[in-house]
């Protein structure tokens, strides 16, 4: 199946005046920069376009918005110009201008134009922003027609280019190299998301990841149902029972050549499909757990960056891969499973079948190595209802750890909301007769869960990410289209990387 479509930016820099692409796309950065020396000179060029639109309030550089307009004036190379608006939220400076790049793909993939540019404007010569322009148009260049027919792509991927006002004097190489790593991994980690359960299975799962690991020069093993027996996994084991797909452990090897003691573990959730198993979910809504997971195929996409770009630490990373399906030989409601750790776990519902696959991979993560724990999963409806699809939840001990973690989400663009861990939710898992179990009722659901994972974190710096809101998009926004958005993968790269 070839890939999606999206632009790469190519190390080709040109200045406003060399570049021929067809469509420039140019973040404004609200209405003080009106009179800036560029746009002044981009609004004459537009034959008084600009200004005018800004006059009758038609453009007023408010977040998404855009226009659009031909370039006829001279200093000016490109065919067509795309102004962005980036209204100042919470935003940073390299926020904004990934957003208002993303929307200008967007824009580009509707022109089916071939050849696009992003303008970088004075403080945008400095590596952040650069890089935050190249993912900008990866993310929103996206456009996953892999199961259409008719493709409603254009034949051959468009290429970008960075576009300055005056010769480029920086060496922007590596940032372009990284930009292009992050925005390829993040687009690897929606595809896989996207596809629907028929086609990736566990077995396949652990293939595709397998083979994308390659290309970046990861080590990888991949462990089988044999080798999970032999390891004592009952927990993934148990999930993995009632369904014709036999599970997987992937494992993902990140060494660089020389490091200190600290090895990161990154574990992602690998549901191939949740049905809820014989506590079975109801119809509505059921096909969106193929993308269950995704915290998996985040994993996956940001070993891959990392592995691009280079860690000062060791980094392993875990995706346990299952299906969760109800069968004559389904796990049930009561049973008791071993876990390769030797905690014994009533499973009240099979459908908090996360948490279980979890337990056993942050035991293995620790077997191999790990002294920092990071887990990612689409865990918990609860986390939904707590923040909606604005920000993944985040858990975890101690403060320090979680604290990283939420800055470099921070410098990744992508929001984290820490909830609570208080000793009380602990308490709701005590089972009658196992040493846990697996849910603790209706209330405080996202914070039980994350109590669960506590349990086999063995008081190593631990955090969890519930990504149940946010790694899925039903509508198309101005930046990106529906389906899987990737989340995670960058926050997870930011976090290795700068450690
Ligand atoms: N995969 C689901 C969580 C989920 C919900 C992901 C909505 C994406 C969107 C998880 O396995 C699950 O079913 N959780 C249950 C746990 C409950 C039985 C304690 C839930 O949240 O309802
Ligand atoms: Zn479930
Ligand atoms: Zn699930």
């Amino acid at each position: 199946m070839s890939n999606s479509q999206y632009p790469l930016v190519s190390p080709v820099t040109s200045t406003t005046e060399s570049t021929t692409v067809e469509l420039l796309i140019v973040p404004v950065f609200g209405s003080e920069d009106r009179e800036s020396e560029i746009l002044v000179s981009l609004d004459s060029a537009s034959g008084g376009v600009l200004a005018r639109a800004w006059t009758s309030g038609e453009f007023s550089s408010k977040r998404h918005q855009v226009l659009q307009f031909e370039l006829v004036g001279a200093g000016w190379g490109a065919k067509r110009a795309v102004i962005v608006g980036t209204e100042a939220r919470d935003g940073t400076v390299p926020d904004r201008i990934r957003l208002a790049s993303a929307v200008g793909a967007r824009v580009a993939a509707k022109l089916k134009g071939k050849t696009i540019g992003v303008l970088c404007r004075g403080e945008a010569q400095n590596s952040e922003l650069v890089k935050a322009a190249i993912e900008g148009v990866g993310y929103g260049g996206f456009n996953d027609s892999r199961y259409r027919r008719s493709q409603d792509v254009p034949e051959e991927m468009a290429s970008c280019e960075l576009v300055w006002p005056q010769a480029c004097s920086e060496d922007v190489t590596e940032s372009i190299r990284n930009g292009n790593a992050i925005a390829r991994s993040v687009n690897a980690a929606r595809e896989l998301s996207n596809d629907p359960a028929n086609v990736l299975t566990p077995t396949v799962f652990a293939e595709r990841a397998v083979a994308l690991c390659k290309e970046s020069g990861l080590k990888t093993e991949i462990l089988d149902q044999a080798a999970i027996r032999d390891l004592q996994m009952g927990l993934l084991l148990g999930v993995a029972r009632g369904s014709e797909e036999s599970p997987r452990l992937l494992v993902m090897n990140y060494e660089p050549a020389k490091s200190s003691g600290s090895m990161l573990g990154l574990v992602g959730k690998g549901v191939t499909f949740d049905s809820g198993g014989i506590s079975i979910k109801p119809a509505g809504g059921m096909e969106r757990m193929k993308s269950d997971m995704s915290g998996g195929a985040a994993v996956v996409g940001a070993m891959c960056a990392i592995a691009q770009i280079g860690a000062p630490n060791r980094v392993i990373g875990l995706v346990p891969m299952t299906e969760n399906m109800p069968s004559g030989l389904a796990t049930k409601p009561g049973d008791i499973l071993k876990s390769a750790d030797g905690t014994t776990v009533e499973v009240s519902n099979t459908d908090a079948e996360g948490r279980l696959i979890l337990a056993d991979a942050l035991w293995y993560a620790q077997q191999l190595g790990a002294t920092h724990l990071v887990d990612v999963a689409t865990l918990t409806g609860s986390c939904v209802v707590a923040l909606g699809k604005v920000a993944s939840g985040i858990f975890g001990e101690p403060q320090d750890w979680v604290q990283s973690i939420t800055r470099a989400s921070e410098r990744a663009g992508e929001r984290v909301w820490q909830l609570p861990l208080y000793p009380e939710y602990r308490d709701q898992l005590e089972s009658e007769l196992a040493d846990i179990k697996n849910i603790g009722g209706r209330e405080g659901g996202a914070s039980t869960a994350a109590a669960f994972l506590q349990a086999f974190s063995n008081g190593k710096p631990w955090a969890h990410l519930d990504i149940a809101g946010t790694a899925w998009t039903e509508t198309a926004s101005p930046d990106g289209a529906p389906g899987a958005t990737g989340v995670m993968v960058r926050t997870m790269v930011e976090l290795a990387v700068s450690d």
